[in-house]
């Protein structure tokens, strides 16, 4: 019965844009060469999709990604597109997967492997042993608030005057979902949780402190506090080791993880997942897709194989593979092959396929040993 629903298992691949092709296809290696077997189907997506169905999230990619167990994503984005009017850009790829698959939690770990402290360009002694959580509400706030638009301003000093608006918005059972993600994962880990707003200008803010604190209730074990985003922000580079889990609203999550990326030494470190409430995901790297080293092969593709893992994990129940990669992952880096995104003096330079050889190597030579 267990191995019917290993050979069952279907992973929808969608590498989209710029690095993202370069990067999914090393992952994509990794999974192979795990010795399992899943049913892998790629499609189009972000300005792939466009390309070839005149829509970033054309209808079969979305169909694919509804009906498999979980999906592999890579990244979406090109200047090329910035002129297409919104709906049809690629970004509109991933917030439409992200909504339509009401996929609400997003988990965005920043770890620092010891190897790579001297990438960061934070001082060792602030990060060195960093290994933090942030958990990302991905399905409110203004990214998706209605209404929105530009028109005529219909009040205020600049009447009449063109404007640009967006609602900014969190409804009490959104807060609840992602509060309950956040405070569980806390009570895994180090049962710490800081909830990030601005409650001190915002109701949107105000409301999601309140929900967040009234949901502690159930959590009596995780030690709560409130921190305001700038501060957060502000201690993020300040102190970060102090942290454990940051629950946040949408907007505030967006800014929040790319700084937590830099304190690892690369954003190109960093994996993530996407849940919905039955766990199933969306796995990315938390880096976009970098149209400028494109084709080059120099892109780090540890983020999308660590993003592999996680969906192992959490979406297909086989956390000793995903074990597997992670410690492959850590071989190759303390054979010291970097990319050139985490490339120090004294380290071995390695472009995107021979960094994802390594790591098939290494799972490879493991099983021996
Ligand atoms: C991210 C990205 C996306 C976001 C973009 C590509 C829409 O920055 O996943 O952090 O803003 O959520
Ligand atoms: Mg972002």
């Amino acid at each position: 019965l267990i191995l019917n629903s290993i050979f069952d298992m279907k992973i929808a691949i969608l590498p989209g844009d710029g690095i993202g092709t370069e990067i999914v296809a090393q992952a994509v290696r990794v999974l192979e060469a795990l010795g399992q077997k899943f049913e892998m189907e790629t499609a189009p997506v972000g300005g792939a999709g466009y390309e070839a169905h005149g829509h970033p999230l054309p209808d079969g990619t979305l169909k694919l990604a509804k009906e498999a167990d979980a999906i592999l994503f890579g990244a979406v984005g090109d200047w090329k597109y910035d002129t297409l009017e919104r709906s049809l850009r690629p970004e509109q790829a991933i917030l439409g997967l992200r909504k339509h698959l009401t996929l609400f939690a997003n988990f965005r770990p920043a770890i620092l492997y010891p190897e790579l402290v001297g990438a960061s360009t934070l001082k060792p002694e602030v990060v060195s042993g960093l290994d933090i959580l942030i958990v990302r509400e991905l399905n409110g706030d203004i990214y998706f608030g209605q209404p929105r638009g530009m028109r005529e301003a219909p009040d205020g000093p600049f009447k009449g005057a063109r404007e640009g608006f967006d609602t900014m918005r969190y409804s009490e059972p959104e807060i609840r979902r992602i509060a309950h993600v956040a405070f569980k994962a806390a009570q895994k880990r180090g049962k710490r949780l800081t909830s990030v707003d601005k409650a001190n200008v915002l109701e949107t803010f105000q409301f999601w402190k309140d929900i967040v604190t009234d949901v502690h209730k159930e959590y009596p074990d995780v030690e709560l506090d409130h921190m305001y985003v700038d501060n957060a922000a502000m201690q993020l580079v300040r102190a970060p080791k102090k942290f454990d889990v940051i629950v946040t609203g949408n907007m505030f999550g967006d800014i929040l993880s790319d700084a937590a990326a830099m304190l690892t030494g690369s954003i190109g470190m960093l994996p993530s997942a996407s849940l919905d409430a039955n766990s199933k995901g969306l796995y990315e790297p938390s880096h976009g897709s970098a149209p400028d080293i494109a084709g080059k092969g120099i892109a780090n593709p540890l983020a999308t194989i660590l993003s592999a893992a996680m969906m192992l994990r959490f979406s297909l129940n086989l956390p000793a593979e995903a074990d597997r990669i992670e410690k492959a992952v850590k071989q190759v880096l303390a054979q010291g092959l970097r990319t050139p995104d985490i490339y120090e003096a004294g380290t071995t330079k390695v472009g995107t396929v021979d960094m994802g050889s390594a790591v098939v190597k290494a799972l490879r030579s493991e099983e021996h040993t």
